[in-house]
């Protein structure tokens, strides 16, 4: 897979070590740290997809690290594995998600996760000619002016026909077809085994890509071939907290009505109100507010699984929208999460000549 260079890196965290941190808030009822400690590990983890003889089922992984099933049996099985997979293309059969959705009568996002059909023979994507530089700034760097254009961005994909590959819905509904079941490895000969992108070599590339494009996407609706994709700093002081952004006050579509967060492009009405600004977050969050440690180095199981949680509303069936694979796309919040997500790997490259990827 050729490696993306567009993911810049802000100048905030890069030059230095991982930071630690620690604060304790009268209003907030746990303490904040990015201390990592490698000697304990009594964390559910969520792990693997399919291991041999042990065949783990990574269905709610999400949900799953919240405790909810039993996940102490998990902690010793090693790194994760990523066999050889074949992308599906639209020739491939495609299935309504039925994985990792506990309550599916009452999955408000829908099943069916499916691309739209395409007459289209496709092809290999080509990276086009590299012109001009995209930096991902930092959520809460932003200016007041990048950050309506970003909404105008978004509110530009919510206005695209639902069918339009590239609308707010379609996007959403990509992390879905890949996380819940949707494809199969048919192309390798197994379409008993479903692709499912998470807890293994394949997280980072993945969602890179995903990134890519939906990156592009923004930008050429708002005719800015600059355009870079925010990312939420969570591992830094100033970041720790949902981007105020996504739930500020926008004004009304309606003549005379006061601005209310609803119309606001970024505000998604399933989130954990309990944790939005100025509420700092929990790195390690499982399901409770916890204030422990977290393992060096497990971005997907760690942070990365923890910012899901914290972010979904418990709520809701299925810990709808950032705490189940199926809806999580349909939360500015993902891409915001991911694209930190994405700058982690990147760090870790830049820490160490050693750091290659598998
Ligand atoms: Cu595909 Cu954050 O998960």
């Amino acid at each position: 897979m050729a490696s993306l260079s567009l993911s810049t890196l802000s100048t905030t965290s890069l030059s230095s070590r991982p930071r630690l941190y620690s604060k304790t808030s009268a209003t907030h009822r746990f303490k904040v740290s990015c201390n990592s400690n490698s000697s304990t590990d009594d964390n559910p983890k969520l792990i693997l997809p399919m291991q041999n003889n042990n065949n783990v089922d990574r269905r709610n992984i999400l949900l799953g690290l919240g405790g909810l099933y039993g996940a102490a049996n998990l902690t010793n099985i090693g790194s994760a594995l990523a066999y050889p997979i074949t992308a599906p293309d639209n020739i491939s059969s495609c299935v309504a998600a039925t994985q990792g959705i506990t309550d599916l009568g009452n999955a408000v996002r829908g099943t069916a996760c499916c691309p739209p059909s395409s007459q289209t023979t496709p092809v290999p994507y080509v990276l086009p000619k590299f012109t001009q530089l995209r930096v991902r700034p930092a959520a809460h760097r932003l200016t007041p002016e990048y950050i309506e254009k970003y909404q105008e961005a978004i509110k530009a994909m919510k206005a695209l026909p639902e069918d339009d590959p590239r609308s707010w819905k379609q996007q959403g509904k990509i992390h879905c077809a890949y996380c819940n079941g949707g494809y199969s490895q048919e192309m390798n000969g197994h379409p008993e085994l479903k692709i499912q992108v998470h807890n293994s070599s394949l997280f980072f590339p993945f969602h890179r890509w995903y990134l890519y494009f939906y990156e592009r996407i923004l930008g050429s609706l708002i005719n800015d071939p600059t355009f870079g994709l925010p990312y939420w700093n969570w591992d830094n002081p100033m970041g720790m907290m949902l981007p105020p952004m996504l739930e500020t006050p926008y004004p009304s579509p309606i003549p005379n009505r006061p601005p209310n967060a609803k119309y606001n492009p970024l505000f998604d009405p399933y989130r954990n109100v309990a944790h939005l600004p100025p509420t700092i977050l929990d790195l390690n969050y499982r399901g409770t507010e916890s204030g422990t440690n977290i393992l060096a180095g497990k971005v997907e199981t760690g942070v990365h699984t923890a910012m899901h949680i914290w972010v979904g509303n418990p709520r809701m069936a299925n810990n709808e929208d950032m705490g189940n694979f199926y809806s999580a796309g349909y939360d500015p919040a993902f891409y915001l999460h991911h694209s930190n997500v994405d700058r982690m790997w990147q760090i870790w490259k830049d820490l160490d000549t050693r750091n290659v990827d598998p």
